[in-house]
C-alpha cells in the first residue's frame, strides 16, 4: 500500500487597496509576472491571483485581491476585505491626494463588509455584463472569513521613481504609519524597487 504523502499548505488573503491609479494593479503584476503597463485600464471590482512565496523552507500560498480604486466600485471591494490577513495600503508619492485619503482607507478595512449576500450576488450579476472573468469569483462566493482583524499591514508609498514631482515626503509616509502601527514602504512598479519586499513583508509577518 502507498503511503499519502500530506503536505502542508498554508494560504493567506492579502487585499491590495488605495485611490484609482496609484499603481495597485502594476505592483501586483510586477510581483507576481515581472510585467509592467504604462497604460493599464483601471480595474473594474476585484481580481486576484495566487503566489507562493518560500518562508523558512515551507510554501505558503499567498491569495492576492487586487481591489478597484474607484469610488463606484466602493461598496463591493469592501466585501472582500473579509478575510484578509494582510492589506496593502497603497498611495501615490506624486499626488497628495491619495496620502490624504489613506485616513479613509483605514476605516474602510476596520469597518469591513456592510453588505449582504444577496446584494453581493446581485452585483456579481451585474458585473457579469462588463467582464467574463467574474465567473472565476464564484466558487470564491460567498467569501468565508478566515479571521476578523488583519494581521499586517503595510502602507505604500508607490511610484518613488517620480522623485523630482514628489508630494509626500518619506518622513510624512513613515509618520503616519507608525501612528497607525503599519508597516511601510515606498515602491515603483516602474522599475521593482521594494516591490518584492512590501508583499513579502506582509506574508511573512502574518506566517
Ligand atoms: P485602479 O485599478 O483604478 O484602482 O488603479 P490602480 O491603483 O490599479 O493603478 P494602475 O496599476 O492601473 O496604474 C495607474 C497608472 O500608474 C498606470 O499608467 C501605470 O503605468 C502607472 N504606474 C503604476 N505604478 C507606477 C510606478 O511605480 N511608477 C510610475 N511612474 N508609474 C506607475
Ligand atoms: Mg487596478
Amino acid at each position: 500500500e502507498e503511503e499519502e504523502v500530506v503536505e502542508e499548505e498554508y494560504l493567506f488573503k492579502v487585499v491590495i487597496i488605495g485611490d484609482s491609479a496609484v499603481g495597485k494593479s502594476n505592483l501586483l503584476s510586477r510581483y507576481a509576472r515581472n510585467e509592467f503597463n504604462l497604460h493599464s485600464k483601471a480595474t473594474i471590482g476585484v481580481e486576484f491571483q495566487t503566489q507562493s512565496v518560500d518562508v523558512d523552507g515551507k510554501e505558503v500560498k499567498a491569495q492576492i485581491w487586487d481591489t478597484a480604486g474607484q469610488e463606484r466600485f466602493r461598496a463591493v471591494t469592501s466585501a472582500y476585505y473579509r478575510g484578509a490577513l494582510g492589506a496593502l495600503l497603497v498611495y501615490d508619492i506624486s499626488r497628495c491626494s491619495t496620502f490624504d485619503s489613506i485616513a479613509r482607507w483605514l476605516d474602510e478595512l476596520n469597518t469591513k463588509s456592510q453588505l449582504k449576500e444577496e446584494e453581493l450576488f446581485e452585483w456579481v450579476m451585474s458585473m457579469l455584463d462588463l467582464t467574463p472573468n467574474m465567473f472565476e469569483l464564484f466558487p470564491l462566493l460567498p467569501v468565508v472569513a478566515h479571521s476578523d482583524t488583519t494581521v499586517a499591514r503595510m502602507l505604500v508609498g508607490n511610484k518613488c521613481d517620480l522623485e523630482t514631482l514628489r508630494e509626500v515626503s518619506v518622513e510624512e509616509g513613515k509618520a503616519l504609519a507608525e501612528a497607525e502601527g503599519l508597516f511601510f514602504i515606498e515602491t515603483s512598479a516602474l522599475d521593482s524597487t521594494n516591490v518584492k519586499a512590501a508583499f513579502e513583508i506582509v506574508i511573512k509577518e502574518i506566517y
